[in-house]
Formats: C-alpha cells, sequence, structure tokens
C-alpha cells in the first residue's frame, strides 16, 4: 500500500510531534453526511431494488497537503464492503450499527469504494426497500490538521457490481453522481430507526474471557493428560488494509509454564497457571504481529493449556485502529522438541502447522476463573529449555 514504507515511516514520527487540530467525527449529525445510493431509486421516492450498487470517491488532497491517515465512520443499509485505494478494509451488514477504520494514505490521490447491498424483504424476494449509505471520513495530514469529507453528490454511483471499480486506476469519470436521499437526523426510515455511533475510542484492552484454552492435538479435552514438555505454538496477524501496529497489549497464562515472544523477542515467562501476566512490548511499526508461546507441561504432568488476549495497537492514525485476538483454532502449533529453529521470528513458514485444539472457554475446568492481570510485568528471561532471544521492549507498571 505504501510507495515508499520509510519515508511513511518518517512521516509519522514527525506528525506525532504535532499537535492535531480536530477531533474526528463523532458522529453522522455533527458534519454534512448525507445518505446516498444510486440514481436508480423507484418511482415511489423512497426504495431501490435488491441488489449491489458500486459507490467511488476520489480524494486529492488540497496543494501542499500530505495526507497520513483516515478515520472512517461508516454503515450501509443493508451491508457494504469497504476499500481504501483497492485494499479491503471492512464488510458489515448491519445499518443500524456504524462502524469505524482507521487507514493509512497514500501521499497523493486516494479512492474510497463502498460495494453496497440492498438485500429483499424478507417476505418477498423482488420487493425494493429503503436502501442507503453514510460516511464521515476525517483525512489526517503531516502537518497535524485534518480535514473532512463525507458521503454527498461528490460521489459516483452506479447499480450492479462492477469488477475492479475499487482500484485507484479505475476511471469513474462517467459515472453518474451518488443520487443524495438527506441527512441522518430527517431522512426516513433511519431518522426513527435510529443508527448506533461506536465510541471514537476503541482501547477496552485484551479480553481473557473471550478466549479458549488450547493445547495440541495430544489432548482429548481439558482435563486430559498431555505429554510432559514444550511445544510451540505461533499466531501471525496482519492488520487489514495495510495498517501499521507498534505495540501489544497481552494477558497470557500457560498449564504449566510458558515464554512469549513477539516479533521474535523475549517478552516474558509465567510459571503460575492460577494467575494470568500482562506484557505490553513496543516495536518497530509492523504491518504483521508475530506472538510466539513456547509452553511446557512440566513433571508430573496432566492436564496442559495455553489461554491468551492481546489487544494490538494501530499506530497509523491515533483514532483507535486496536485489533483484538484471543487464543483460538487460528493459532497453530508444533510437537517437535526441542521447538523448531527460527520459529519464534516474523517470516516464519508455519504453513505445515496444524490448527491448535480448542479444549474450551475461559473458565472451564480444571483452571476456572483464572486472575486477570491489572498491572504489567516486567521483562522476564525464557523458562528452562525455550528458546533464547533478544528481549522485547516491556512497557511495565
Ligand atoms: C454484494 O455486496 C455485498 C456487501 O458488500 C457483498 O458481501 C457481496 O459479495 C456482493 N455480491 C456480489 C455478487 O458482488
Ligand atoms: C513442526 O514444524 C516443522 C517445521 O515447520 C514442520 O516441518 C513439521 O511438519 C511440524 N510438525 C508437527 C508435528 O507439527
Amino acid at each position: 500500500m505504501f510507495n515508499s514504507f520509510k519515508a511513511f515511516i518518517s512521516l509519522l514520527s514527525l506528525a506525532t510531534n504535532l499537535a492535531t487540530i480536530a477531533a474526528a467525527p463523532a458522529d453522522f449529525s455533527s458534519t454534512d453526511a448525507q445518505w446516498i445510493w444510486t440514481t436508480g431509486r423507484a418511482a415511489d421516492g423512497t426504495t431501490y431494488p435488491p441488489g449491489n450498487v458500486s459507490i467511488r470517491r476520489d480524494y486529492f488532497p488540497p496543494t501542499g497537503k500530505t495526507p497520513l491517515s483516515a478515520e472512517i465512520l461508516i454503515t450501509a443499509d443493508n451491508a457494504y464492503t469497504l476499500y481504501v485505494n483497492g485494499e479491503e478494509i471492512g464488510a458489515q451488514a448491519n445499518f443500524q450499527q456504524a462502524f469505524r477504520y482507521c487507514v493509512a494514505l497514500e501521499a497523493g490521490c486516494n479512492v474510497f469504494a463502498v460495494e453496497g447491498q440492498n438485500t429483499p424483504s424478507p417476505t418477498a424476494s423482488n420487493v425494493g426497500n429503503a436502501a442507503g449509505l453514510i460516511s464521515a471520513i476525517e483525512i489526517r495530514y503531516s502537518d497535524g490538521f485534518t480535514d473532512t469529507i463525507v458521503t454527498d453528490a461528490e460521489w459516483h454511483a452506479i447499480t450492479g457490481a462492477v469488477p475492479g471499480f475499487q482500484q485507484v486506476a479505475f476511471d469513474d469519470s462517467a459515472w453518474p453522481a451518488a443520487f443524495v436521499e438527506g441527512p441522518i437526523g430527517t431522512t426516513a426510515p433511519w431518522n426513527t430507526i435510529g443508527v448506533a455511533i461506536p465510541p471514537t475510542t476503541d482501547d477496552p484492552g485484551p479480553d481473557l474471557t473471550s478466549a479458549t484454552w488450547i493445547w495440541t492435538n495430544e489432548v482429548s479435552g481439558p482435563t486430559s493428560n498431555a505429554p510432559i514438555g514444550g511445544r510451540a505454538f505461533l499466531k501471525t496477524f496482519s492488520l487489514p488494509g495495510g495498517q501499521l501496529a507498534d505495540s501489544i497489549v497481552i494477558d497470557i497464562v500457560a498449564d504449566n509454564e510458558y515464554t512469549l515472544y513477539i516479533n521474535g523477542l523475549v517478552a516474558g515467562s509465567g510459571t503460575d497457571f492460577h494467575t494470568a501476566q500482562r506484557f505490553e512490548v513496543n516495536f518497530v511499526p509492523s504491518n504483521t504481529v508475530t506472538i510466539a508461546v513456547w509452553a511446557v507441561n512440566v513433571p508430573p504432568g496432566g492436564p496442559a493449556g495455553l489461554l491468551a488476549a492481546a489487544e494490538i495497537r494501530g499506530c497509523t492514525c491515533g483514532c483507535g485502529a486496536n485489533a483484538f485476538v484471543v487464543t483460538d483454532a487460528t493459532w497453530v502449533y508444533n510437537t517437535t522438541n526441542p521447538a523448531p529453529a527460527d520459529f519464534i521470528n516474523p517470516g516464519f513458514d508455519d504453513s505445515q502447522w496444524a490448527a491448535a485444539i480448542v479444549e474450551g472457554p475461559y473458565g472451564i475446568a480444571p483452571w476456572g476463573n483464572v486472575a486477570i492481570p491489572t498491572s504489567t510485568s516486567p521483562q522476564s528471561a525464557p523458562v528452562s529449555g525455550a528458546p533464547d532471544a533478544p528481549p522485547a521492549t516491556v512497557v511495565s507498571s
């Protein structure tokens, strides 16, 4: 997504030294955001036929301004897929709930594109109903100032799913202007149904209670005995749309002990499965975060499990672009002991590793409600037998 990664990083550090002038769009009514769709509205003046539409907005920054990021507040009736500069950023199908996205921008022209969908009424598949897209986008520049663009007649909209329409190079100059239905406060039916707006900051921290205990296929459940020894677990997570993260907060506990690595560096270890530890780790801005764990079932053996929840903090915008990761079947494991060389490092090929076995949710026996940390732990050394690596930058309170 970035023409020059290094240039982006230097702009980023420049921007963090400058005060920002405006807050992100709090809601739609604080802007001039309009519900828009295509010109294909039915003769009744209120409904659209079911089906997909393609909607686009080319954004050229004012002379001398370098866009850094956009915070996008958006919803659509009934569904949308949002793209920025050709990359899919998010998709939702709940028009009563708006969503926020924080996306890094290109230095020049940027393209916001939405594939909107009007679904048929539940009772009759060909009967039309209301359809609309509404969005407010705060553009943040390298000088710390911001502009807000909104859905209005500046957008172009056409009936149908148009292949490739989300790409920057796509030419929408022949498309008609979007049809403007009206602002949020007065436009039926949404003015009476209502649209819930998410808070401008999204920093609830990790949620261990939504994580599941995982282990390898050597267990048949949470109370079955696992072989004694260390096992490798891995989760690589990429932020959508090329966004960068620069820190992670992770709550983690293992039966019996573990060492946690973030992007190849040792965050710390724990040896008490009654109590989780919290580590806060800063790292060089990266799109992908590698969470690696060496977890050990120590003699005399018995059940084994790993439970973790992380908040990955995006750094491109300062507008709460956080992602949340918990231990589940999207993690992978390896039973080789000692651990495969370099498995803790970013870029390790885990394609041959199997999906983790889910033993059960937080709270399940034999571990029960393990204590959730309220403060962070300092960096600590690997447990015996765990891969050695340099220490991570651990922020401890
Ligand atoms: C129609 O739009 C919805 C919402 O963006 C999307 O999930 C779906 O894949 C689209 N369908 C087609 C045929 O493009
Ligand atoms: C363990 O990892 C190695 C290296 O990635 C891989 O070749 C092997 O298939 C894995 N084996 C198991 C049992 O997970």
